[in-house]
């Protein structure tokens, strides 16, 4: 790995100022303090909160989405340059890979960070089973983040209304997987799905 060469919150936001589009740059920013939110509207302590000066939810949210705007050649280039594992799913869609890129290239920058922000980063897309408070914030915070303006208030407000953040993320899942299946885009994946059953059964999510 390379020597980092970032070292805090203002320079990683300013690496992704120059290197995102500006509504890229914007939603970014919106999930890092959207994830803060989230995470102390549950209370939540599941996480690792910390790393050299940096917190969990800013990290996370100004990184989450660094490779999001690469397109599927080069997202399949970098993984294969630098030995990033890829899933049949993820060969098949690559964008699906955007989180587990964006988290290599932040480790890049920024020097290895705790691994459950570099599981909340590659999970951020789809969910996956067994996700921390950080990886579900992470998650809540991308698709209700206040620059998705396509979602009514009203919904934003039954999501974070729910009682726990699994029910919060559960509300949001269920609503994706229903979005991609009437769009006809693609089934759920298979970390959406895996997601959906740990939280019905292991968290006792139901929707509504
Ligand atoms: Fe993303
Ligand atoms: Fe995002």
């Amino acid at each position: 790995m390379s020597e980092p060469t970032i070292f805090t919150a203002e320079q990683l936001t300013d690496y992704l100022r120059r290197t995102v589009s500006e509504k890229r740059f914007i939603h970014s920013l919106g999930v890092a303090g959207t994830t803060e939110d989230v995470l102390v509207r549950f209370r939540c302590t599941n996480y690792e909160k910390s790393w050299k000066g940096f917190s969990a939810a800013t990290f996370c949210g100004l990184a989450h989405d660094i490779a999001r705007e690469m397109t599927d050649a080069e997202l399949l280039d970098y993984c294969r340059k630098n030995n990033v594992y890829l899933s049949t799913e993820d060969i098949e869609a690559p964008v699906l890979a955007h989180g587990t890129v964006s988290a290599e290239i932040a480790m890049g920058l920024a020097g290895a960070f705790p691994f459950s922000w570099y599981r909340a980063l590659c999970t951020h897309t789809t969910g996956n089973a067994g996700m921390d408070d950080l990886a579900l914030a992470l998650f809540i915070a991308d698709y209700i983040e206040p620059s998705r303006t396509f979602m009514a208030e009203e919904k934003r407000a039954f999501y974070l209304g729910a009682g726990s953040i699994y029910r919060c993320a559960y509300r949001i899942l269920c609503d994706m997987i229903d979005h991609w299946r009437a769009k006809g885009f693609h089934d759920a994946s298979s970390g959406s799905l895996a997601m959906k059953a740990w939280l019905e059964k292991s968290k006792g999510c139901i929707y509504g």
